[in-house]
C-alpha cells in the first residue's frame, strides 16, 4: 500500500516530511529516559515537524510510555540482521515491534566500533522493513576522504552497498530516511557547511534515482547529522535539499531540542505558506 503523498505541501515545495530525530546513544537510564522524553515531547509541540526519539534499547518501553498521547515516534538505535538465534546481547526486529516504530541503521559509531559493513547494513534494513520499522540509514565520509575530494564517491558507495539487494519502491513505501552524517562532524562540535550537506543530499537522491527510486529520488528524505545545535540548525534548514536533522549530543538537552524543533517548524511554515496565520 502506498503512503499518502502530501500533495498540498508538494506544491509549496515541501514534498518530504521535516524530521528531527534524537539519537541519545548510550545515555540515560530507563527512569531518566522517561522523564527526559516527556519533557522534550511537551516542549517540542510544533505542527508539521516529525519528532523521533531514539533511546537505548532498555529505555524504549519507558520512552514509549512517557510519550503516549504525544505525536512523538520512538526509534531504536540498531537492530540485528537475523530474526533470532545464538547472538548474545543482540536485539532483533520482531523484539522491537510494539516498542519502536523507527530504527537507526548503519550509524558510523557502529561501523567503526562493531565493524558493520554496507552489506550487513543492507540486511538490517531488510529486517526493519519486514517488521514495519521505519529505517534511518546513516552514511557519511571520513575527514581524509573529504579532503581528498572523495566525499561524494564514498557516500554514494555506502548507499549503493546498503541498497543493493533492495527494491527501491519497497523502501520508499517503508518511508526510508537517509541521514548524511560526515564522520568528522559527529560529536566534534565541527559541523559541515549547509551548502556541502545540501550538495551531498542531492548526490544521494541522484544515486537513489539511478537505483530506480520512485519519482527519481525526489521523495527520499535526507537529514543532516553531526554537531547539530539550536544555534546552527538554520544552516541546514535553509537548504531545501535537507529535510531535518539527526541530533546526538544536543538531543539530551530539552532547551536545545525545543530550539531545534521550533526552527524546523519555521521551515514548515515558510514552505506551506502558513507563516503568521
Ligand atoms: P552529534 O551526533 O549531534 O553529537 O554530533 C550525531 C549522531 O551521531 O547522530
Amino acid at each position: 500500500m502506498d503512503r499518502p503523498r502530501p500533495t498540498t505541501l508538494w506544491h509549496h515545495g515541501l514534498m518530504r516530511p521535516i524530521v528531527i530525530a534524537a539519537n541519545w546513544k548510550m545515555h540515560t537510564t530507563p527512569m531518566e529516559a522517561g522523564e527526559l522524553a516527556a519533557t522534550i515531547a511537551r516542549r517540542t509541540r510544533v505542527p508539521g515537524v516529525t519528532r523521533v526519539i531514539c533511546p537505548p534499547f532498555v529505555c524504549l518501553a519507558a520512552v514509549r510510555d512517557a510519550v503516549a498521547g504525544e505525536d512523538v515516534a520512538v526509534g531504536a538505535q540498531n537492530v540485528h540482521h537475523e530474526l533470532a538465534g545464538a547472538y548474545t546481547g543482540e536485539v532483533s526486529a520482531p523484539m522491537l515491534v510494539g516498542l519502536a516504530s523507527w530504527v537507526i541503521v548503519g550509524h558510523s559509531e557502529r561501523r567503526r566500533d562493531f565493524g558493520e559493513t554496507d552489506v550487513l547494513i543492507g540486511r538490517k534494513l531488510r529486517r526493519a522493513v519486514e517488521h514495519g520499522l521505519r529505517p534511518i540509514l546513516c552514511i557519511g565520509e571520513q575527514l581524509a576522504e573529504r579532503e581528498a575530494g572523495r566525499a561524494v564517491e564514498v557516500v554514494a558507495g555506502q548507499l549503493r552497498g546498503a541498497l543493493a539487494e533492495h527494491d527501491p519502491a519497497e523502501l520508499d513505501r517503508a518511508g526510508l530516511v537517509v541521514a548524511y552524517e560526515p564522520v568528522w562532524a559527529i560529536g566534534t562540535g565541527r559541523n559541515a557547511r549547509g551548502v556541502d550537506a545540501a550538495e551531498m543530499a542531492e548526490a544521494i537522491r541522484s544515486v537513489a534515482a539511478e537505483l530506480g527510486w520512485p519519482e527519481a529520488g525526489a521523495s527520499l528524505p535526507v537529514l543532516y547529522g553531526g554537531s547539530v545545535t539550536s544555534a546552527n540548525i538554520d544552516e541546514f534548514l535553509t537548504e531545501p535539499a535537507i529535510d531535518g536533522a539527526l541530533v546526538g549530543g544536543a538531543s539530551l538537552k530539552p532547551d536545545e531540542m525545543a530550539g531545534i524543533v521550533a526552527r524546523a517548524g519555521l521551515r514548515v511554515e515558510a514552505a506551506t505558506g502558513t507563516l503568521g496565520s
